[in-house]
């Protein structure tokens, strides 16, 4: 979604601001801007397009000064364009604001002011906000974008520099993320955490309903009412460093070879011995916990899928009832929620509108509310009574795979330790379990060596125009997280079923030539897999079947082969998402996509 940066300090405007947008440039937008306030005059540069147009602006008709606020924007009211690129500035050019997130009401708004004579230069919701701190300015900045907000509705987070108060950024908070970075004699702000880490790594998150006044020097917080609070700095852990490519061509390739290393980093941080740790922001007791009625897990896209994998794990290890919600229809649906549940929102930023607003719902029921998060502090971190962090390091590439593979170890674990409360499974079975989880990191090397098998198989497939993936039990999930990450990426239509609903509809769709990709793993379900393979055969379907090593009747059976190495059946996701993540990103490069910016997505959603 879009991006929003602004710093205040002695470095080049220029440079900071633009460095921030680069750093944003993963979240995914079509145009950019950015604005300055020098000598009493404003100072605006905006474009359509690639930040590299901005940046080409820039170098021409640099800014000047050394307050400034910049913006990514993907489009929601008026289409990319230079006018609808934020800052949006209000009519007596005194006053810019960038803005994520939406207003809803904006076009009642709108009409008040156009009846007070204020005249409009795009088609955005943001424009709105600038005209109205504008009418509500009377010598004082705060008070005026106070008294704005008291008007909006939506979701937003907003920076707002004025010419009449060259030595602040006001800054406010309302369902959108927004992080104050401090510095030595300079502030910034960043709507993700990213775009500070080249100046500071002591951070403050917002919370909704504050609004920040960044100097030079100096950052002030006010709740809504316009009353002064204290807010606490934190560390970020990780560096710029995590941040770049490397030596790999695109985010997405570099993340997918990191997998191993997230594993065995999470081994050594929660298994000691056979007993788990959760982290410091896992609250719950073990009593409570063991006497859950039930869990309901929401969550949207790719984190969806690592709850429905947890639902089998769940419900097969530890015997707990688990429902699966997508967020947004779990926020609308008025689920039943009685008995003692616990609701779980997966979510790899923390800040998915959907997740946010389910996560929401079920704490006015005083639900127990654990979140598996992977950017610490997070507004869902942050709102959750418990939370298991991820550990998977920043994920820039749009298309989630590090963090998906981190969210189904998590939920292993999870299960385990769940079991262990429940009596569900005796000690040596868990102990066992143990070791097989100790063996991943390996075994996904292994797998990762073998990249250029998938690199050849997907050259076969990559004019393909549509992929069925199938699976069946665990992996069912696995198939369906597969076909999104094709669709993402590659634009190529996939589908992922149950391989036993086949004959329910989908084999229609099967003809000569057919691409079907079978998860045929040794398992509990390996032989009904062999049958729906015979059954895609006889209709002279291409079969690519991801299976166990050594298994002979595999070979013979598919048009193409991968083999994993064998491991536990609820483990086998991990090691399955790998062959699965490398064809979908092989297919996706040989047909020449943006692999790391897929058109029309955002890293994270942050509003409906
Ligand atoms: O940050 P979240 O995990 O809450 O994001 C949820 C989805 O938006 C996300 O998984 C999306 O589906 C990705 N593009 C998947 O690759």
């Amino acid at each position: 979604m879009c991006g929003i940066v602004g710093y205040i300090g002695d470095k080049d405007i220029n440079s900071v601001l633009m460095a921030g947008l680069w750093r944003l440039e993963y979240r995914g937008y079509d145009s950019s801007g950015v604005a300055s306030v020098m000598d009493g005059e404003l100072e605006v540069r905006k474009v359509k397009g690639r930040l590299m147009n901005l940046q080409e602006m820039l170098s021409e008709k640099p800014l000047s000064g050394n307050i400034g606020i910049g913006h990514t924007r993907w489009a929601t009211h008026g289409e990319p364009s230079d006018q609808n690129a934020h800052p949006q500035v209000g009519c007596k050019n005194k006053i810019a604001v960038v803005h994520n997130g939406i207003i809803e009401n904006y076009y009642t708004l709108k009409e008040e002011l156009l009846k007070k004579k204020h005249f409009f230069k795009s088609n955005t919701d943001t424009e709105v906000i600038a005209h109205l701190i504008e009418e509500n300015y009377k010598g004082n900045l705060k008070e005026s974008v106070l008294k704005t907000i008291s008007r909006l509705v939506g979701s937003y987070a907003i920076a707002v520099i004025c010419t009449d108060e060259p030595d602040k950024i006001v800054i406010f908070r309302y369902g959108s993320p927004l992080i104050v970075g401090i510095g030595k004699n300079e502030n910034l702000i960043a709507s993700d955490i990213p775009a500070l880490l080249d100046h500071t790594k002591d951070i403050i998150a917002m919370n909704d309903g504050e609004l920040g006044i960044i100097k030079k020097d100096k950052v002030e917080f006010f709740n809504a009412e316009g009353e002064k609070i204290k807010k606490e700095k934190k560390k970020v852990k990780w560096g710029p460093e995590s941040i770049e490519k490397e030596d790999f061509p695109h985010y997405m390739l570099k993340e997918i070879h990191e997998q191993p290393n997230i594993i065995r980093n999470n081994i050594s941080l929660k298994i000691k011995g056979n007993e788990f740790n959760f982290g410091e922001d896992f609250k719950f007791s073990p009593k409570e916990l063991a006497h859950l009625s039930h869990i309901i897990i929401q969550a949207c896209g790719t984190s969806w899928h690592a709850g429905y994998i947890g639902k089998y794990l769940f419900e097969d290890f530890a015997r707990i009832r688990t429902e699966i919600d997508i967020s947004s229809e779990f926020r609308y649906r008025n689920p039943v929620m009685d008995g003692e549940p616990l609701v779980m929102a997966i979510t790899q930023s923390g800040e998915t509108a959907d997740t946010l607003a389910g996560l929401r719902e079920a704490k006015a029921k005083f639900i127990k509310i654990l979140s598996l998060v992977n950017v610490k502090g997070s507004t869902i971190a942050r709102e959750s009574d418990s939370t298991i962090y991820l550990n998977a390091g920043p994920e820039i590439g749009v298309a989630s795979t590090k963090a998906f593979t981190s969210q189904i170890f998590q939920l292993y674990l999870l299960s385990l330790y769940l079991s262990k409360l429940k009596w569900t499974l005796d000690s040596s079975e868990i102990d066992k379990k143990i070791k097989e989880i100790k063996e991943l990191p390996k075994k996904m090397k292994k797998i990762l060596k073998k990249e250029n098998e998938i690199k050849e198989i997907a050259n076969k497939f990559k004019n393909a125009k549509d992929f069925m993936l199938i699976g069946r039990g665990i992996n069912y999930p696995t198939a369906l997280e597969g076909a999104l990450k094709l669709k993402e990426i590659s634009y190529i239509h996939a589908t992922g079923y149950p391989a036993g609903e086949m004959k329910h509809g989908p084999i229609a769709m099967i003809s000569e030539g057919s691409p079907v990709v079978a998860i045929a793993t040794k398992s509990s379900v390996y032989d009904k897999m062999l049958s729906n393979i015979e059954e895609l055969k006889s209709r002279k379907a291409k079969v690519i079947v991801i299976g166990t090593e050594n298994d002979e009747i595999i070979k013979n059976l598919g048009s193409d082969v991968f083999y994993i190495p064998e491991c536990e059946e609820n483990l086998s996701p991990i090691l399955v998402s790998i062959p699965l993540q490398l064809f979908a990103y092989h297919i996706a490069v040989l047909n020449e996509r943006d692999v790391d910016r897929p058109r029309n997505l955002a890293k994270s959603v942050t509003v409906e």
